[in-house]
C-alpha cells in the first residue's frame, strides 16, 4: 500500500475458480477518507466451455483440474496486463464458496500460498455476495440496496444490508434461469453456454409466435423456471414431430419466445421486490441487477423500465462484469477488509454458503442443490 498525504492506494489481486472460469484481476483503490475511487486495472478471464461442452454442464473434475493448471497463468496475465509485479500486490481475495469444492480449494491453496510468500493479508469472499457488490465498482451507492442475483446456479432478491448482511426475500423454488437458457440452447443444439446463444438467435425471432407458461404469478418474490423450460422442450418436440425438424426460423422463435417470458416473470416479480422494499425498507432507491443473465439485453431493457416507472435507480454493471469474474471478488475483499474482516491461513472453503443465513430455505429450491 502507498500512502501519499491523505490517500492510501491499494492493490488488490482478486481471484475467482469457484465454478468454470478462472479469473484474476487487480484493482487500484485510491482511499481518500472520503470516497474511494476504484479502477480496474485487468480482468482476466479463461472460460472452460470447451472443456464441457460435450457433457451439457460443468463437470466437476474436468473444472477442479483445469483450474489447477490454469490459475497461476491467469494470475500472471491479469499482472501484466496491469503493468505490476506480484511483489506490489497489497491484499488478495478468493472466493471461498459457495461452489464446486474442487475449483474452490484450488483457488484458496494458491491465495494462501501467494500470501503468506509474500506476507500480506487473504481475505475469503462468498461469490454471491461479490456478485451483489460488482455494481459498488461502476456506482456510488449507498445501503441497504434492492437486488436481483441471476445466474446459471442462483435467482434471488436480496437486499444488500452491508459486506455480511443480506435479506433474501424470495428466489427461484427450482431452476435458475441461466440454468433454463442453457438447457433450452441444449435440446434446440445451438451451443454452450445457452444465455448468449438463445439471446443472438432471439434477435431476429418473432417473440409473439409462441406462448409459454409464467409459473407462480403471484404476490410474493419467488419464482420458478422449470415448467417454462418442460413448455419449451414440448413445444420443440411437438414442432419436430409434425415437421420432422427444426427450421431456422422456429429455433429464433422459440427462443425469442422463450426470452421475452422470461424478462415477463422478473417484470412481474422485481414489482413485488420494490413493494417489499418500500414497505420495509428505508433509504434511496436503488434496485441492482447482477449474475451472468443480467448481461441480456432484453432483460436488462425491461427492468429498467420497470425502475423507472417505480422511480428506482437502475444499477447494473457492463455485460463482462455480469459474468464470472474476479473484478467483483477483489472488490467485495477490499471492502471487507477496510472493516477489518479478513481471514488467516486457516481459511476454509464452503462449498454451501447461504447469503442469508436465518430465512428457511426455498421450498424445492434448486435442481442442482441448493447451495445458496
Ligand atoms: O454469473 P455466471 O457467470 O455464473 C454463475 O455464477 O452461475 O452466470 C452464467 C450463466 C449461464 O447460465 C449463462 O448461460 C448465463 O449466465 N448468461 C446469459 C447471458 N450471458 C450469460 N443468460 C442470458 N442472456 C445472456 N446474454
Ligand atoms: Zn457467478
Amino acid at each position: 500500500m502507498k500512502k501519499n498525504s491523505n490517500e492510501h492506494v491499494w492493490r488488490v489481486l482478486g481471484l475467482e475458480s469457484s465454478c468454470d472460469d478462472t479469473a484474476a484481476s487487480v484493482l487500484k483503490i485510491v482511499d481518500n477518507n472520503k470516497e474511494k475511487k476504484v479502477e480496474i486495472l485487468s480482468s482476466i478471464v479463461f472460460n472452460q466451455n470447451k472443456l464441457h461442452v460435450n457433457f451439457n454442464g460443468v463437470v466437476p473434475e474436468i473444472a477442479a483440474r483445469a483450474h489447477c493448471e490454469k490459475i497461476d497463468i491467469c494470475t500472471k496475465e491479469a499482472l501484466k496486463k496491469a503493468s505490476l509485479s506480484i511483489k506490489d500486490i497489497d491484499l488478495i481475495s478468493v472466493t471461498s464458496g459457495p461452489g464446486l469444492i474442487g475449483g474452490l480449494l484450488s483457488g484458496v491453496m494458491f491465495a494462501k500460498g501467494l500470501a503468506r510468500g509474500l506476507k500480506i493479508p487473504l481475505i475469503g469472499v462468498n461469490h454471491l455476495a461479490a456478485h451483489c457488490f460488482s455494481v459498488k465498482i461502476f456506482h456510488k451507492i449507498n445501503f441497504p440496496y434492492l437486488t436481483l442475483l441471476v445466474s446459471g446456479g442462483h435467482c434471488q432478491f436480496l437486499i444488500v444490508k452491508n459486506v455480511d448482511s443480506f435479506v433474501r426475500i424470495g428466489g427461484t423454488i427450482d431452476d435458475a434461469p441461466g440454468e433454463c437458457f442453457d438447457k433450452i440452447a441444449t435440446f434446440l443444439g445451438i451451443g454452450y453456454p445457452g444465455g448468449p446463444l438463445v439471446e443472438f438467435k432471439s434477435k431476429n425471432g418473432n417473440e409473439d409466435r409462441f406462448s409459454f407458461p409464467k409459473p407462480l404469478m403471484d404476490n410474493t418474490c419467488n419464482m420458478s423456471f422449470s415448467g417454462l423450460k418442460t413448455a419449451v422442450k414440448r413445444e420443440t418436440e411437438k414442432l419436430i414431430a409434425s415437421q420432422g425438424g427444426l427450421y431456422n426460423e422456429d429455433v429464433k422463435d422459440i427462443c425469442a419466445s422463450f426470452q421475452k417470458t422470461t424478462s415477463e416473470i422478473f417484470k412481474y416479480k422485481t414489482i413485488n421486490a420494490i413493494k417489499f422494499f418500500n414497505n420495509n425498507f428505508e433509504g434511496d432507491k436503488n434496485l441492482a441487477i447482477v449474475g451472468g443473465v443480467a448481461a441480456n439485453k432484453k432483460i436488462r431493457h425491461e427492468l429498467q423500465q420497470v425502475a423507472f416507472q417505480n422511480n428506482f435507480k437502475y444499477l447494473t454493471v457492463p455485460a463482462q462484469y455480469c459474468t464470472d469474474n474476479a473484478a467483483m471478488i477483489a472488490y467485495l475483499g477490499f471492502e471487507k477488509f477496510i472493516l477489518k474482516n479478513h481471514n488467516n491461513l486457516d481459511l476454509v472453503v464452503k462449498p454451501r454458503w447461504p447469503l442469508d443465513q436465518t430465512s428457511t430455505p426455498i421450498l424445492g429450491f434448486g435442481k442442482r442443490g441448493a447451495k445458496a
